[in-house]
């Protein structure tokens, strides 16, 4: 297995692109089910999770061609509307087919997802949608079995017990094509979200709302093909500016979009980070902190709008090194301080307290071996490593490859002394 290793004290300096939202991309690969016509989504950011839903679709008989950021889709052949264990396996994200393959061919089997380190993640609320839309849901031998008895999907008003990214999305596709109006309430906000809705939009479906709380879907017969470019991804962009702060370098994302960012954007200058942005910009500025430090700040993950759960972990490694006390509250995962004990290899200070981190700054941290547990703890220790003292050492980073694209090539244009060791 590959690990990074990692020379600190190197403050990053420079322009870093932002590549295509992971987020936004599964979804909308997955609405390729949705029509016979091909679909061309254009940056498309090189990771493993992008790979493994372009073979599952691949293994149903979609046609998916990759041509460097540019992926072409296309569902005019499709024979099996089997989503296995193998694959649902190694990304959960693979729920995603579900509601396509049920609103286009009536039916599907798509094995449950298992859970993850970060927590249960169960998908019942994908299942009570699609049930309310019409579907018959049977769990069979670790697999969802689907099928629509009507032999279409029916609009209906779908409350979910709590805000589910991925449910919303799966049960926007679904309703796309059913027959009359469908309206979720409670419904996420997320970019990703809004993004899909757009791309569904484009393929003539008739969505409004979607980016608030309450989003409307009036069924067509039929949808056709589009092209569309995914929208930046917002936590990639996250965790360079996060990384500026921590190592007191001055970095500017570019072809992101800073309105998707402004949870954070406040959190790094009550931290004491100069912050500026422009349309497609943000530059964080912190080679002249006073102090030398960050300032430590206290932080409460939520829902979009609100500070991103996956940003929780790049924004601890930032208090681990800040001048100060502060906590982390998550709300939406409830095992997602895996990060935690490794960070304290490095000499962090923190101490966990049910959903709730509390963080004594440190002068600096001491560079160590440490493991990564997931795709964002990943990302924590990276900026964590790159704050420390002397030599870190990452292993199991093909979590951070499923989300990350060429990490290490785009630190190491910033100054960052990273390498990728080859197993
Ligand atoms: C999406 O996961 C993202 N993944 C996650 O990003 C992100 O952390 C999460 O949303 C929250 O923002 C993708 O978009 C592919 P949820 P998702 O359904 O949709 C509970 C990353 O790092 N829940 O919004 O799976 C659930 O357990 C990944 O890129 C149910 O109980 O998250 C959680 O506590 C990690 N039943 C909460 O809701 C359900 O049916 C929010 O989960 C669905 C969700």
């Amino acid at each position: 297995m590959d690990r990074l290793r990692i020379h600190g004290q190197q403050p990053l300096r420079g322009d870093v692109r932002a590549s295509g939202a992971k987020n936004a991309a599964l979804p909308e690969m997955a609405a390729s089910l949705l029509s016979a016509q091909p679909l061309e989504l254009d940056n498309v950011p090189q990771l493993m999770d992008v790979r493994t839903l372009g073979a599952l679709l691949g293994g149903m008989g979609v046609s998916v061609a990759r041509d460097g950021a540019r992926v072409r889709l296309q569902a005019d052949a499709v024979h099996d509307c089997v989503a296995p264990y193998e694959r649902v396996k190694t990304m959960r994200a693979s729920i995603l087919v579900l509601g396509p393959l049920l609103a286009r061919f009536g039916h599907a089997r798509v094995s449950l997802p298992g859970g993850c380190a970060i927590g249960a993640r169960p998908v019942d609320q994908h299942v009570k949608g699609l049930q309310l839309l019409g579907a018959r849901v049977d769990i069979e031998h670790g697999d969802i079995v689907a099928s629509v008895p009507d032999g279409r999907l029916r609009g209906a008003r779908i409350t979910t017990d709590m805000i589910t990214v991925t449910g919303t999305e799966n049960l926007m596709m679904a309703a796309a094509l059913a027959y009359g109006e469908t309206v979720l309430e409670n419904a996420a906000q997320e970019p990703e979200v809004a993004d899909l809705a757009a791309l569904l939009n484009k393929m003539g479906a008739r969505i409004d709302g979607a980016g608030s709380s309450r989003i409307r879907i009036e069924g067509v017969a039929e949808l056709g093909g589009a092209a569309h470019r995914v929208v930046p991804d917002r936590i990639e962009a996250g965790t360079f500016l996060c990384a500026a702060l921590a190592t007191r370098g001055d970095v500017v994302v570019r072809d992101c979009v800073p309105r998707h960012l402004d949870a954070l954007l406040d959190k790094l200058r009550d931290a004491g980070a100069e912050v500026d942005c422009g349309d497609d910009w943000v530059r964080v500025r912190a080679d002249a902190l006073p102090g030398g430090r960050p300032r430590a700040v206290s932080v409460r993950t939520g829902e979009y709008p609100g500070f991103a759960t996956d940003m929780q972990a790049q924004f601890m490694a930032v208090d681990c090194v800040a001048q100060g006390a502060a906590t982390l509250t998550e709300t939406i995962f409830e095992n997602r301080f895996m990060h935690v004990q490794e960070l304290v290899r490095l000499g962090a200070n923190i101490t966990i307290e049910g959903n709730t981190c509390v963080v004594q700054g440190v002068e600096r941290l001491s560079g160590a071996t440490v493991m990564a547990t997931d795709l964002r703890a990943s990302a924590g220790l990276v900026i964590a490593g790159l704050a420390a003292e002397g030599t870190t050492v990452i292993e199991r980073i093909y979590h951070l490859d499923r989300g990350y694209e060429a990490i290490e090539h785009k630190l190491g244009a910033l100054g960052a002394r990273i390498e990728r060791l080859r197993a």
